[in-house]
């Protein structure tokens, strides 16, 4: 089938975010508990099974494609499957691109801009060694500068992603606005989900992105810009900057209506929406069938795509979803 993908509230799904593990080599407070159980290797798609479902879905139009973790870059033979999809680059698939905490970035940035990579989001919630350290639950920051340097080195594009989080990084907000500007980066502030049990309470860490804007207002007027990446950000120019500041309100202003993504995760789960467990497995079908067993899944699963994620941070709010956002690649 070529049928392009429309959901029943007309939705068109242009957007495909893949997971290429559950792995990561940190870990985020907000995002995984401190000790995690992993997938077991042969529940894990290779990367031609990853190819070949990327292949279908850029035939039923799919025209970005993100790859996403846990942390990409920790899948071996990563550049391969960047390699493999980049393929379809100019012809069908208009952008290819990862998230990534760029732990890794110095050894891939070169390969992922010559496989047709020309941007990436790079997570980054504190400039401080120690700060960094804490969110991290142990990472070093010199990793993340020394994959910064090789991006621009490389030609990559970079738009830094900061979870805003009350008590922890709310005072290096501006200071990252203003460092984002000085190196050409883009800024995304993004508001904690509800999703898994990290062994923390959201609710104590919760930041209201209204409230950050009008900080950030007082002292650099703000003004919205019609600029679109195809992802969730709203942007805004600053004034007397080249920086866009992007803002992912899930809590404060869902974006739902015009929802444009699904994900699939690395064990060939199709998640129609970050905020929900239904979900249409391909693996089986995958490796029973085929592709063409799996093309009547695809429909199945566009059937499923609710209206609006539920998300609710506050006393007594149960996560949206046991599974972390590792799993589904947010
Ligand atoms: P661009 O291509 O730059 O627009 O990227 P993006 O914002 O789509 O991707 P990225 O991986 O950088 O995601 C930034 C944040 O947006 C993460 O916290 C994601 O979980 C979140 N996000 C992306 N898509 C959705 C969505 O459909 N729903 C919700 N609630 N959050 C999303
Ligand atoms: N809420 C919001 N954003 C999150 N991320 C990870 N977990 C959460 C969460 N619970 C972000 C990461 C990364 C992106 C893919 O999602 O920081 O930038
Ligand atoms: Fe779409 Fe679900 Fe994301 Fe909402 S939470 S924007 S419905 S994927």
């Amino acid at each position: 089938s070529s049928a392009p993908l429309i959901d029943a509230l007309g939705r068109r799904i242009s957007y495909l975010r893949i997971s290429v593990t559950d792995r990561c080599d940190l870990r985020c407070r907000y995002c995984m508990a401190e000790r995690m159980q992993f997938l077991p290797r042969d529940q894990v798609l290779s990367l031609e099974e990853i190819a070949l479902l990327a292949d279908l879905f850029i035939a039923r139009g799919i025209t970005k494609i993100r790859l996403t973790g846990g942390e990409p870059l920790v899948r071996r033979d990563i550049g391969e499957l960047v390699r493999r999809i980049g393929r379809h680059l100019g012809s069908g698939l208009d952008e290819l691109t990862l998230t990534t905490n760029a732990t890794r970035l110095d050894s891939h940035a070169q390969d992922l801009f010559d496989a047709g990579v020309r941007r990436v989001n790079v997570s980054l919630d504190s400039r401080d060694p120690a700060r960094f350290a804490d969110v991290t639950r142990g990472g070093d920051i010199g990793r993340v500068f020394a994959g910064l340097d090789a991006a621009r080195a490389a030609g990559l594009a970079v738009k830094i992603n900061m979870v805003a989080l009350k008590g922890i990084n709310d005072d290096e907000i501006l200071p990252m606005l203003r460092w984002c500007d000085s190196q050409s980066f883009d800024l995304s502030l993004i508001e904690t989900m509800p999703l898994g049990d990290t062994g923390e309470d959201r609710t104590d860490h919760y930041l209201p992105l209204t409230q950050v804007i009008d900080d950030i207002a007082a002292e650099h007027p703000l003004a919205p810009i019609a600029h679109r990446t195809g992802g969730p950000s709203r942007y805004h120019a600053v004034d007397g900057m080249r920086v866009r500041l992007g803002l992912i309100t899930p809590l404060t202003r869902n974006f739902c209506a015009d929802c444009n993504r699904i994900r699939m995760t690395c064990e060939g789960k199709i998640f129609m929406c970050l905020g929900h467990e239904d979900h249409v497995d391909f693996k089986a079908a995958l490796r029973e069938g085929g592709l063409d067993a799996v093309q009547p899944l695809v429909d199945r699963a566009l059937r499923l795509k609710p209206a609006a994620h539920d998300f609710h941070i506050g006393a007594n709010a149960p996560a949206a979803t046991r599974r972390h956002m590792s799993v589904t690649g947010g």
